[in-house]
């Protein structure tokens, strides 16, 4: 087993901050149509020195174990971060004491960032959710806001690449 599969099993038998996180300020959801699992992230803002920070945050996975693992990393590293600080996050990133995502892994760490970057885009505190209209995708700035949400829902369920 490679260093990095051992890390993983080892976060794996306590993984941090699973589940819906009360009165979140975002939340974002994508699915990768590359294996089919989805992975959602709830934040949570706070105040500290006059900057907003991430002060929670916490997920929930239908997908593989890299995808919890990286996850459970992640929604620990972006503490007192803020939203300018973890859009620039990589997938690579993400993955915090786990070490570099191996090739096969690298759509499990962008399924995290891909529920980051979607969380943020819906961060009420920053930006109303766009109106849901015919043309809304050409107003996105990226790939992932490009794409269309379901009808009636605040969350927005997106491929990866
Ligand atoms: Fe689907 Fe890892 S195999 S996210």
């Amino acid at each position: 087993m490679s260093s990095f599969e051992t890390k993983v099993q080892q976060t794996l038998a306590n993984p941090l901050n699973q589940g819906e996180l009360a009165n979140a300020d975002a939340v974002g959801t994508v699915g990768s149509p590359e294996c089919g699992d989805m992975l959602r992230m709830w934040l949570k803002f706070t105040e500290k020195d006059g900057k907003r920070v991430i002060d929670r945050a916490s997920f929930q996975a239908f997908g593989c174990q890299t995808a919890i693992a990286v996850a459970s990393m992640a929604t620990e590293l972006l503490r007192g971060k803020t939203a300018e600080e973890a859009k620039i996050l990589s997938a690579q990133e993400l993955t915090g004491g786990l070490g570099p995502l191996p090739p096969m892994k690298i759509h499990c760490g962008q399924l995290v960032e891909g529920a980051l970057r979607n969380a943020l885009e819906n961060d009420a505190g920053v930006t109303p959710a766009p109106e849901l209209t015919a043309d809304s995708g050409s107003l996105a700035p990226t790939l992932v806001s490009s794409l269309h949400r379901p009808a009636g829902g605040s969350i927005r369920i997106v491929p990866i690449p």
